[in-house]
């Protein structure tokens, strides 16, 4: 029996690599109850006291063995098949990465820096949370004057002299006061105002202030800075117009007006059946805002601006519905090419 024990002892270590099917055959021939161990065992049952000793031990080594060497297989096995799992497929077509692209009013707002830099205008940032003082009143809205409840305006609770701004107008401000003429900057950020959603008015949206001051700037550049942009931004067709208007920060004041895109002037909802379409608000800087800043309204005049980059976008791109831009849908976003 010793010899066939330590037979099977070297058989055992010598097995290595494993299939299924060989672990299985394995598990037949040495570790199930009809296979060569078991068999031994019965053997050594019948064995005499004196034989017994002879071969006891290597007999349970064996049997350990074996079942150390299943155990291992088994591991081995098992590890193999989970790392088959996460194998790649070397042959199989890639799947294609999902590439994201700008979101519309980014493009709009990356195509008008573009364009207002070519002009020689930096861009300049200013807070979304306001104090009254930069979002009205040193734009030459009186107290308690109607033109304040031109914008529906959402003051915070706890310090009501805190609010969310209503428009861009706030970093002509802090520009004029923190910097002397010539100034020539495009301010673009997020509005708040106090309104239902819908299709056409939005809780926020987006603007672009344009300032500039120096000595000397007139009306007529004005005209030609937002014709040239119109130009830019829609092409050599496009038609513009300025109509009287008024802003308090703004003397003389003018609303800006182009052709529209959508039905090129034969009436459509988008201009109201007009043919003409808002895009901005604009004007002379009131010498009163610039003397609010500290600017000597005798030296410098200026001009300023203000536009809805929503609008800019939807004569763009024909979108008529506000919601769409920030419901996130990214049927509507994938729309849009990355190109500015
Ligand atoms: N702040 C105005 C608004 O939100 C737009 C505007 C009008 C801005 C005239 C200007 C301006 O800078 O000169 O309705």
């Amino acid at each position: 029996m010793q010899e066939l024990i330590t037979k099977l002892s070297e058989e055992v270590n010598q097995v290595s690599t494993t299939t299924k099917d060989s672990l299985e055959s394995f598990r037949l021939r040495f570790i199930s109850k009809k296979g060569q161990i078991a068999q031994l065992f019965e053997e050594f049952k019948e064995m005499s006291g004196e034989e017994k000793k002879k071969v006891g031990k290597a007999l349970n080594e064996l049997k350990k063995l074996a079942e150390s060497k299943f155990k291992e297989l088994q591991e081995q096995l098992d590890s193999k098949s989970s790392a088959a799992a996460v194998d790649i497929d070397l042959s199989l077509p890639p799947v294609a990465d999902a590439i994201g692209n700008l979101h519309p009013l980014n493009l709009t707002r990356y195509k008008i820096i573009q364009i207002f830099e070519r002009l020689g205008f930096n861009v300049s940032d200013g807070p979304e949370i306001e104090d009254d003082w930069h979002n009205f009143s040193a734009l030459n809205f009186p107290d308690n004057h109607p033109a304040r409840e031109m914008q529906d305006t959402f003051f915070i609770e706890k310090n009501p002299d805190m609010l969310l701004r209503t428009h861009t107008s706030n970093v002509q401000i802090r520009l004029m006061q923190k910097q002397k003429p010539p100034i020539r900057s495009i301010m673009p950020g997020r509005v708040y105002r106090n309104e239902a959603i819908s299709a056409r008015a939005h809780c926020f949206f987006h603007q672009v202030e344009g300032l500039y001051v120096d000595k000397n700037v007139s009306f007529a550049d004005l005209k030609q800075t937002l014709y040239h942009f119109a130009k830019e931004m829609y092409g050599k067709d496009i038609q513009i117009r300025f109509r009287p208007s008024f802003f308090p920060f703004t003397e003389p004041s003018a609303e800006i007006d182009i052709s529209c895109l959508i039905c090129h002037g034969e009436g459509c909802t988008v201009c109201k059946h007009s043919g003409w379409v808002e895009i901005a608000g604009s004007g002379m800087v009131h010498p009163n805002v610039l003397k609010n800043c500290g600017i000597d309204p005798e030296e410098y005049t200026g001009f300023a601006f203000g536009m809805g980059i929503e609008r800019v976008t939807q004569l763009r791109y024909r979108v008529n519905d506000l919601r769409l831009y920030s419901e996130n849908d990214i049927r509507f976003l994938k729309q849009f090419k990355s190109v500015i």
